[in-house]
């Protein structure tokens, strides 16, 4: 008989301290059902990551991607306000938007040329006399919940969901001493990884546990003995104070500063950063086997004459990813195997995988109101 999603979610002690947890069993990572569940409960109901302020910066600059599967555009209106909307088309569900970025007056769908205003308000449809009790104004783009914190935009599909900041929560004291919002973007790099993304979630989350073993570069400019990790509400900082490396001289050249700063905030985000450089990387689901991972960079100087270092420091972050990668994926093939149901934690270093599969256990327990 096959186990049930009941039984699965009940197969996980989220209540064990950390020098008895187990980590959440493997069919959370292989299970279809339970990605499916994340959808709904972890994706549908988070703030998730979608844009830069900077690209939707004035009216009529929009941007569109898929949330939890669902299509979505954001845009600054006429008024200042920034919207977001499903991208699906009240007429036959086309997506009305259909570049990833850009600069329009009016949204208009492609398929039989429905136009609506930066506002989502339906404005015209060709060849429509006739049609009886349609109501124009009840035909609008369906609106989704849009803020701002730093230099990033957010969107969340739960109408319910607490604020940003809320959500948020410690983070944001703890972020703004860093000032990333003065930092400019200047590269992304996408990698579609053939693990579930939570195996790339808590390969960082493993308090460096990894470093000195498969990232021999990164390695030589931390202090790992002093690796700090703390966790909080909704999110987990893992540090370090930098030394300077004579071992590695392009990870020397371009990971500087005192201290390493890595951010994670429940449940796909991570914020890097090091003295004038930050990295975010956003985990996107694509199913139980399959992630993408979009990693953008940011630098203090992206000027023509910074250009040559900004690539090399973007390289060094891929060289690093690249060593991640091959071992997220050894990872998902052992947690298919018949060998493994469970893993133990680290007390010294792998308390902050604990917060995440404990928030996570919660949202994918979590019974919405009828
Ligand atoms: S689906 Fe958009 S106009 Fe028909
Ligand atoms: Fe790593």
């Amino acid at each position: 008989m096959s186990t049930s999603v009941e039984q699965i979610l009940a197969s996980y002690d989220q209540g064990a301290p950390l020098s008895r947890a187990e980590t959440i069993p493997s069919a959370w990572y292989t299970d279809p059902r339970i990605a499916e569940l994340e959808r709904f409960n972890v994706f549908s109901r988070s703030w998730q990551l979608v844009a830069r302020t900077e690209q939707v910066q004035t009216a009529g600059h929009f941007i569109s991607t898929v949330v939890a599967g669902e299509p979505v555009v954001v845009v600054r209106g006429n008024d200042g306000v920034l919207r977001a909307f499903y991208n699906v088309c009240r007429h036959h569900a086309a997506a009305v938007v259909t570049q990833p970025c850009g600069h329009a007056s009016l949204l208009h769908c492609p398929y039989h040329g429905w136009n609506y205003g930066l506002d989502g308000s339906l404005k015209g449809m060709p060849e429509f006399e006739g049609v009886e009790n349609f109501d124009r104004a009840k035909n609008g783009l369906v609106p989704i919940r849009v803020e701002t914190w730093e230099c990033f935009v957010f969107v969340n599909l739960d109408e319910h969901a607490p604020s940003l900041l809320d959500f948020l929560g410690c983070l944001v004291a703890r972020v703004a001493p860093l000032k990333i919002s003065r930092l400019h973007y200047f590269d992304r790099r996408t990698y579609n990884i053939d693990c579930n993304w939570k195996v790339f979630v808590d390969n960082y989350l493993d308090g460096g546990y990894h470093v000195p073993h498969l990232h021999k570069g990164l390695n030589s400019v931390l202090d790992y003995k002093q690796y700090t990790i703390e966790n909080e509400d909704r999110f987990c900082l893992q540090s370090s104070p930098m030394i300077a490396s004579t071992e590695d001289a392009a990870t020397g050249a371009t990971r500087k500063g005192d201290r390493a700063w890595y951010f994670w905030q429940h449940p796909n985000l991570m914020i890097n950063c090091y003295e004038g450089y930050m990295d975010t990387n956003l985990v996107i689901p694509v199913d139980a086997d399959h992630c993408t991972v979009i990693f953008d960079f940011y630098f203090a100087d992206t000027s023509e004459r910074a250009r040559e270092y900004n690539e090399n420091s973007v390289s060094v972050g891929n060289r690093v990813q690249e060593e991640d990668l091959g071992i997220c994926e050894d990872v998902q093939r052992g947690l298919k195997s018949r060998a493994y149901r469970a893993g133990r934690l680290s007390v010294r270093r792998e308390a902050g995988e604990q917060l995440f599969h404990r928030l996570l256990a919660a949202d994918l327990r979590h019974k919405p109101q009828a």
